[in-house]
């Protein structure tokens, strides 16, 4: 699977209806885009959706974030597996064995012949702050501590890498290896608004940081030009 070696910028399709999408995708008939499609695009439109995604030929990302008994997960990613998509990810806090499952059940899911997608981890979700983590959750670890042991335990399950703000990638290569790979949202241009991220780096910065994927948002799909506002971003990412 090259889908990280390439760099992908992907698009986050936060949108709640096909009419949306479509308006947003005419924008990109002429080429190939990487789309990130999460739990309210999913669960409004389902597999369908990502068949039609893929018969455009667009890679995809598919961000459900699974987190249950290991079986229950086994389960799910070998139904997921079928839609052949090109990432999927689980939340590292389901533990070892349900990440093991995760694995399992995409590699034997996976229609023979065909590369088995990706899969990355969840650590804690950038909405999770030192206060919940302690007074909420119980974890006495630091925030940034916690997320490492979660960043080992995804890489003892022999996951492919997590998704993390690109502020943390330099602590999670030195301590992972450069080959644990880095999946990065919180992305803007210096010109946009940050929106609700606390955190945000320009795709210039996050690949001096290292990281191997990033996921843009609303600074391209509520630009007045969409195409002109991915080939700003794209412009910074891959000079
Ligand atoms: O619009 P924006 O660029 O902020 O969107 C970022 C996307 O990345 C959204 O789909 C959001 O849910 C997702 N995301 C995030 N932070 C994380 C994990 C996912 O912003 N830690």
């Amino acid at each position: 699977m090259e889908i990280i070696k390439q760099k992908y910028l992907f698009i986050a399709l936060d949108m709640d209806s096909k009419q949306e999408v479509d308006r947003f995708l005419s924008y990109f008939t002429e080429e190939k885009i990487a789309v990130k499609v999460g739990m309210e695009l999913f669960y409004r439109l389902g597999p369908s959706l990502i068949s039609e995604l893929k018969a455009q030929g667009h890679t995809i990302f598919l961000d459900l974030k699974l987190h249950d008994i290991p079986t229950t997960v086994e389960r799910a990613m070998k139904q997921l597996a079928r839609l052949e998509v090109d990432m999927v990810n689980v939340h590292a806090m389901g533990g070892l064995a349900m990440m093991r499952a995760a694995k399992r059940g995409l590699e034997n899911g996976t229609p023979s012949g065909k590369s088995v997608a990706k899969i990355i981890a969840v650590t804690q979700l950038t909405s999770t702050t030192d206060n919940i983590l302690k007074h909420e959750m119980a974890v006495d670890l630091p925030l940034d501590k916690h997320v490492l042991h979660l960043c080992h335990q995804a890489q003892l399950a022999e996951l492919d890498g997590v998704v993390c703000s690109a502020l943390e990638v330099p602590l999670i290569k030195e301590h992972c290896g450069p080959s644990f790979e880095t999946v990065t949202p919180g992305i803007r241009l210096k010109s946009d608004a940050a929106n609700d991220q606390a955190r945000v780096v320009t795709p210039n910065k996050a690949r001096e940081l290292g990281s191997d994927a990033i996921v843009v948002g609303r600074g391209i799909t509520q630009a007045k030009d969409p195409l002109k506002a991915y080939h700003n971003y794209l412009k910074e990412w891959s000079n």
